[in-house]
């Protein structure tokens, strides 16, 4: 097998990558070499070219104009700039689905979802997959070998999910392949609750309205379906465009934390991982939220450099109330994703529209045009990047891993649960967030990953766990690792079925512990709490009754029916340790619990003390620290270090006005 091509095959030569989406169909031609004049004095090196132009390249089925994105190509060729051209799939002309209206995507109730949007197409659907196919292969023939090709993006943002019946014919198929035959997906579904029993495959139906909760059997195997559909249709692109080109990389950019689709599975159908994301200015936790989903990425690439496809200059247009960014925000955010594993940093989009859906969307060339403060920061950034060259291809070590898992996610978040109040992405942020803040990095990894060789794992929710994965993690302890696991853990097998006998039931010898009941708690009444040396912290929202099994009690409840039973649990596993977390603590207790798991991990930080809001990570020879928060900042250096960026010497500490970044290589 011959090794595919990635990031470096992008890198090489070009450094670290910088750009955006460009639309140049949405401008007459005499705006283009403005813009190719504008892309190299910002040095821009790499666009998104097509994403959108389905109904230009193909104004009638089978009629095709490619004379303007040639054009375009060459147009970027000459002025420096390697073009990510996009199969136009993502928006099919309205006369696809006119002439064929069984390629409009179905809801839940049966309604069509019509054209004079985007993403109007049903994953499962044969037209669809056949005229998008035609045009994909139209565009692979038509630009293998042009000079300006450097990478394919499939589509825009997989997310699409259709209820309509070709659907269904996909659903049954796959329920095949996944069950074999109606008793076992009977079994799976435990269709005896509620009459449900299904006699003929014909029967199956996507989970549709219905009148009361549907079956979360049903659910979870739907969404796993749903996922799947859409990367069989990728994996259908993809494997068109490796066919004329089989030296140019493929991604399709993914959204982060993005529920309906499993990106553990997707990401190893690509050649490069590639996210949009877009921070939400006002949320104060959006630092520590971004990072996370950096270091996702960086997991999903297999620990290998990554590439933000999307981010915004400022403000987006898509949310109620769109909060511009500070002067400099942007800057910190595209070098939070660099420091983190990035090697492009790429905005959505390079000018932006006069008309259409996204007219106040932020852009690289503002409304107002290039000489504006908005520009001048873009080009500057542009700058400072070729400066960091450096840093691309190098790795972000992180001996802690956190594991997260899509299948569990999807069974959690059903209705008909303890509490609509714990959920998934949350749990993982509340257990990465004092990470974080200690400058520790965590690689995140699905639960089936090779565990071996991570100091600490921590599992924050895995409300799903399969039999191997549970054995891994118990394995991991026994062996000498250190793992941290949240409550509602261990509670359903791969089907959804609840695990009966005490809880978390494939971890309880691992953990030394073992539950009962789970209890959440009044909205309004904090949880109280004592450490073992008598110091109190509150929890919220969620308790269990738990039983110590060879766990020691590191902390317990304090009131109520509950006290004096074990709230935190340490239990020396083999020859490691396993901690069970069985509440919600407060942010500061979780801190409390990370520093001591640190400790029996022999982990520390980037650095010994970190300022509250300073970020530090370390990727390769570079240590960057990140001033995320509205104070300067005094960071002490433990040796003196040169900052790449500005070329200045630190010795002995460094200052970080509110939203600086350094860069700093050891050495004066
Ligand atoms: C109703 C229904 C039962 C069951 C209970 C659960 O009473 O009749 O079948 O669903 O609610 O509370
Ligand atoms: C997504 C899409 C883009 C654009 C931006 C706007 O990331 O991929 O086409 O709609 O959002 O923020």
């Amino acid at each position: 097998m011959t090794a595919r091509p990635g990031m470096h095959t992008l890198t090489a030569g070009r450094g670290l990558l910088f750009g955006g989406d460009y639309n140049p169909e949405q401008w007459p031609e005499e705006v283009w070499p403005q813009d190719a004049e504008l892309m190299r004095a910002a040095g821009v090196n790499l666009v998104t070219v097509g994403v959108f132009s389905w109904a230009r390249l193909e104004p009638e089925p089978d009629i095709r104009d490619f004379a303007w994105l040639d054009r375009v190509l060459d147009l970027m060729h000459e002025n420096g700039v390697a073009v990510d051209l996009a199969t136009p799939t993502a928006s099919p002309p309205p006369w696809l689905g006119h002439r064929w209206p069984q390629t409009l995507p179905v809801d839940e109730s049966g309604h069509r979802l019509w054209y004079g949007a985007r993403n109007q197409f049903c994953p499962s659907s044969p037209v669809y997959r056949e005229r998008a196919l035609s045009i994909v292969s139209a565009l692979a023939s038509r630009y293998a070998g042009h000079p300006a090709l450097a990478l394919w993006h499939v589509g825009n943002e997989y997310g699409q999910v259709c209820h309509c019946d070709e659907s269904a014919a996909a659903f049954r198929a796959w329920l095949r392949g996944r069950h074999g035959d109606l008793e076992t997906l009977n079994d799976a579904w435990g269709t005896t609750f509620w009459s449900q029993r299904y006699g003929d495959w014909a029967e199956i139906v996507p989970p549709r309205r219905a009148p009361y909760t549907v079956n979360p059997s049903q659910r979870l195997d739907w969404r796993r379906f749903c996922s799947d559909a859409l990367l069989e249709h990728y994996r259908a692109e993809r494997d068109v465009l490796r066919e004329h080109t089989p030296g140019t990389p493929v991604t399709t950019n993914f959204m982060g934390l993005f529920k309906p689709v499993d990106y553990w599975s997707w990401a190893a159908e690509e050649d490069i991982v590639s996210n949009d994301w877009y921070p939400e200015p006002g949320d104060p936790l959006a630092p520590a939220r971004t990072a996370l989903t950096h270091d996702l990425m960086r997991g999903l690439a297999g620990g290998r450099p990554w590439l933000l496809m999307e981010q915004a200059t400022s403000a987006v247009n898509w949310r109620p109330h769109n909060l511009p960014k500070p002067p400099g925000q942007f800057r910190l955010e595209s070098l939070q994703a660099l420091a983190r594993g990035a090697d492009g940093l790429c905005y959505f989009q390079w000018r932006a529209s006069r008309f259409g859906a996204e007219r106040f969307h932020a852009a690289m060339v503002p409304h107002a045009g290039p000489d504006t403060r908005l520009h001048a920061a873009v080009r500057a950034h542009g700058r400072e990047l070729r400066g960091l060259a450096r840093v691309a291809g190098t790795p972000v070590p992180a001996r802690v891993a956190m594991v997260f898992d899509w299948a569990s996610w999807w069974a959690l978040e059903e209705r008909g649960r303890p509490s609509d109040r714990i959920n998934a992405t949350d749990q993982l942020l509340s257990y990465y967030l004092p990470l974080w803040e200690r400058g520790v990095s965590v690689d995140v990894v699905p639960p089936s990953a090779d565990l071996s060789g991570y100091a600490l794992v921590v599992a924050p929710n895995l409300f799903l766990v399969g039999d191997r994965d549970a054995a891994a993690l118990t394995a991991y302890a026994r062996g000498g690792g250190v793992l941290v696991v949240g409550p509602f853990s261990g509670v359903v097998d791969e089907r959804s079925h609840v695990r009966t006998g005490r809880f978390p039931a494939p971890l309880r010898e691992v953990l030394g512990a073992s539950g009962e009941e789970w209890l959440p708690a009044p909205d309004d009444e904090p949880v109280r709490c004592r450490w073992a040396g008598g110091a109190a912290f509150t929890a919220r929202t969620w308790t269990e009754l738990v039983a110590a099994e060879g766990a020691e009690a590191v902390a317990e409840f304090a009131d109520g029916d509950l006290a004096g039973h074990p709230a935190v649990l340490r239990h020396r596993a083999g020859d490691g340790v396993a901690w069970y977390v069985a509440t919600m603590p407060e942010a500061a207790a979780l801190g409390e619990i990370a520093e001591r798991a640190l400790v029996d991990a022999g982990v520390a930080g980037a650095l010994p003390r970190l300022p509250p809001g300073v970020e530090a990570v370390r990727r390769g020879d570079v240590l960057f620290l990140l001033n995320h928060g509205a104070e300067t900042a005094a960071v002490p250096l433990p040796e003196p270090a040169r900052d790449l960026l500005t070329g200045a010497v630190a010795d002995g500490q460094v200052t970080l006005a509110p939203r600086d970044v350094v860069a700093l290589r050891p050495g004066a």
